[in-house]
Formats: structure tokens, C-alpha cells, sequence
């Protein structure tokens, strides 16, 4: 037979079998390294990568007396003289941003009013705004903790020159 006629010949039952033998040990060699992939992939899980809590502000000089809402960081600098305390702007209820106005935050997503120092007037705020730890940075920033709640009462007093 010649190499003409060989190309024209069907294929056999032989070579049909061979070929979903391959296809067959094809397919489980594929499902098991998906499998492989897949146990893999949980030595790598997924990260949710928050905002970290502890954070620089300004220098003390930098900020007047009184209320200064910080809106990058959700949250009010209360400078008292040279005394220094940081209140969340973040609302107990639901978590909107409260507003300073005039002698007390409001909330204006549903009504919420705090007092000053952060406690509730009126809710539907179930408990009082946040205060949060304040100190100095070695390089002369005030820097926030807002991972660490403080009393309502306490205020951070920087090193004589640096406020
Ligand atoms: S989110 Fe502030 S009152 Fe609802």
C-alpha cells in the first residue's frame, strides 16, 4: 500500500479507541489539576485591607480653638486652650456624619443630637459619639488611635511649644 493510498483508508476501531483514550485521561489528568488549583488558592485567601486605625492629624499649632471636623478621617479636633481631645463624627445609629452646629452634632440622616462632649440628647442614636486616644508623634503630630475609645473627660495636653 502507498503513502497515498494510507491517507485515504478510514480509521480504525483501534486508533478511534486510542484517541478517546487520550481524550478520557485528557480529561481526568485536566479535573485534577483544577482540584490541584483550586487547594492551592486557599494558601492565598482574600485580604480586606481597611484603613488603618491609627493615623497623624495636623500639629497641634495648626489647629483654632474649638470644633475642627477633619473630613478625611470622620472626625472633630476639640481644641480647649492647649488642651486637646478627638470626638468620631460617625454617628452611633447608622453611621452617617454628624455636623457641628452652633452647641451641639446632628445627625442629619435621621434626627440624632449629641451634646458636646458626645453624649445623646435625643436618638435614635443608641449610645454616645466616640472619643478617641490622642497623643504626639515623635515628629510633632497629634496622632489618633481610633481603635482605642477613651472617656468622655480626657484631653491630651502636648509638651509646652508644641501647641
Ligand atoms: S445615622 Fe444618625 S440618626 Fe441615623
Amino acid at each position: 500500500m502507498s503513502a497515498a493510498d494510507k491517507k485515504n483508508v478510514p480509521p480504525t476501531d483501534t486508533e478511534r479507541r486510542r484517541v478517546l483514550r487520550l481524550l478520557g485521561k485528557g480529561s481526568v489528568v485536566a479535573a485534577f489539576a483544577a482540584q490541584i488549583g483550586a487547594a492551592a488558592r486557599a494558601f492565598f485567601p482574600n485580604v480586606l485591607y481597611e484603613p488603618p486605625t491609627k493615623f497623624k492629624l495636623k500639629r497641634p499649632e495648626e489647629y483654632p480653638p474649638g470644633f475642627t471636623f477633619d473630613a478625611a478621617h470622620r472626625l472633630f479636633v476639640v481644641r480647649e486652650e492647649d488642651a486637646f481631645h478627638v470626638i468620631s463624627a460617625v454617628c452611633t445609629h447608622l453611621g452617617c456624619t454628624v455636623q457641628w452646629r452652633e452647641n451641639e452634632f446632628d445627625c442629619p440622616c435621621h434626627g440624632s443630637r449629641f451634646r458636646p462632649n458626645g453624649s445623646v440628647i435625643s436618638g435614635p442614636a443608641p449610645r454616645p459619639l466616640s472619643w478617641f486616644d490622642t497623643r504626639l508623634s515623635p515628629d510633632g503630630f497629634l496622632e489618633v488611635d481610633s481603635a482605642v475609645d477613651v472617656a468622655p473627660g480626657f484631653r491630651f495636653v502636648p509638651p509646652k511649644g508644641q501647641a
